[in-house]
């Protein structure tokens, strides 16, 4: 039932390009609009939101750090995105006009069923996104948009992910195209660029021998940290919690920006650093600002694992090691940027001896406190 692989995590990151396309499947009609016709949240109702929230816990929540960028950008509507564990114990501001979204694989997470609970106990509108057909998260949920990765075994959340983002964008882009704004002609692209996505996922899985072999070659080493800036940062996060959870290892993801408030210090000889670099079209003073920000840690010793852009050719001078992904829209890099930390972390706990369906201490869904 592994399908001739060795764990369920490398089947569930070869599944990622099919995950993808089935999430956004029968959702993007003839003409390159959006059909969210199962989100049974109205149009006009979607008109009156003026505050978007969304909950939800580990993996899920670094989706919802990426939605935020994406929704603020193409929909000009606030977005928060919260902890669940933390949402569900404080008094946060909610009311009718207030879209509350809960992404959730397993759809059974207590902490993020209590937190949508007390949104709907507000009057506000939930929208789930989840993988689980029919668990209790959805059910509860106003609405929702199922992202159909299919099953997913390993603990360790990586298909879901990718498809939980896929599952985000459609929900910005379609706030967007119902609302109408500035960004019109933008979502038209971004819908069409989305649709490509999957064969550009593909196209990462083909390149990720030098990643497994690197992350081998780091197999005794006690801590990796990760850097990344607008949404290269929620993936830093992601890299560093896939790595902690997999190989026990000593992992953190900073923004980059907050190097010089205090991460820095930790920057000794060798320390492995995975800097997700952003496009440099487009927005290039953020691509500017990480270019410095590489020059830094390495003057300092840090070995730099660099994760840019084909064609990138500013960073190479800087990078110990170059991991290639395509060229992508900005807003759209974490789909493929994503899954090389996904083959490092699991090729790296497979090197120290770890179980990795199965990590120590962890259960696929948390449905305790
Ligand atoms: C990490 C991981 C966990 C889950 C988290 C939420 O790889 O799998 O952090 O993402 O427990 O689970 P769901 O999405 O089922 O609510």
């Amino acid at each position: 039932e592994k399908g001739g692989y060795d764990y369920f995590m490398l089947k569930e990151i070869a599944e990622q390009p099919k995950a993808v396309a089935d999430t956004l499947l029968g959702r993007i009609d003839a003409a390159g609009s959006l059909t969210l016709d199962e989100v049974r949240i109205s149009p006009s109702e979607l008109r009156e939101v003026d505050k978007v929230v969304i909950v939800a816990c580990g993996t899920a929540f670094h989706a919802g750090l990426i939605a935020k960028y994406a929704i603020e950008h193409w929909t000009r509507i606030p977005c928060e995105v919260e902890l669940a564990s933390e949402f569900r114990y404080r008094d946060p501001i909610l009311d009718g006009r207030s879209l509350v979204i809960a992404i959730s694989q397993s759809g059974e997470t207590m902490d993020t069923l209590m937190a949508l609970r007390h949104a709907r106990e507000q009057g506000s509108k939930v929208l789930a996104i989840c993988n689980t057909n029919g668990s209790t998260i959805p059910r509860e949920s106003d609405a929702v948009l199922y992202t159909h990765a299919g099953p997913e075994v390993a603990v360790a959340s990586t298909k879901a992910f990718l498809t939980q983002l896929v599952a985000c964008y459609l929900v910005a882009l379609y706030l967007g195209q119902v609302r109408g704004t500035k960004w019109g002609d933008e979502i038209g692209a971004v819908i069409r660029d989305l649709s490509q996505i999957s064969g550009e996922v593909e196209r990462v899985l083909d390149t990720m021998e030098p990643v497994r072999s690197l992350a081998r070659s780091l197999a005794d080493k006690n801590t990796v940290l990760f850097l990344g800036r607008h949404v290269g940062y929620p993936v830093a996060l992601e890299g560093a919690l896939k790595l902690k959870e997999l190989a026990y290892m000593h992992a953190e993801g900073f923004a980059a920006g907050e190097l010089k408030h205090g991460p820095i210090a930790l920057i000794e000889e060798d320390l492995p650093v995975v800097v997700v670099v952003p496009s440099p079209r487009g927005r290039s003073v953020l691509h500017d600002k990480i270019v410095s920000n590489i020059q830094e840690i390495r003057a300092r010793g840090a070995r730099t694992i660099v994760i840019a852009e084909e064609g990138d050719e500013a960073v190479v001078p800087y990078a110990d090691h170059l991991i290639r992904i395509p060229a992508t829209p900005t807003l759209l890099q974490p789909l493929v940027a994503t899954v090389p930390l996904q083959v490092f972390a699991c090729e790296l706990a497979t090197a120290r001896g770890n179980e990795v369906d199965q990590p120590r201490n962890l259960a696929k869904s948390v449905t305790v406190e």
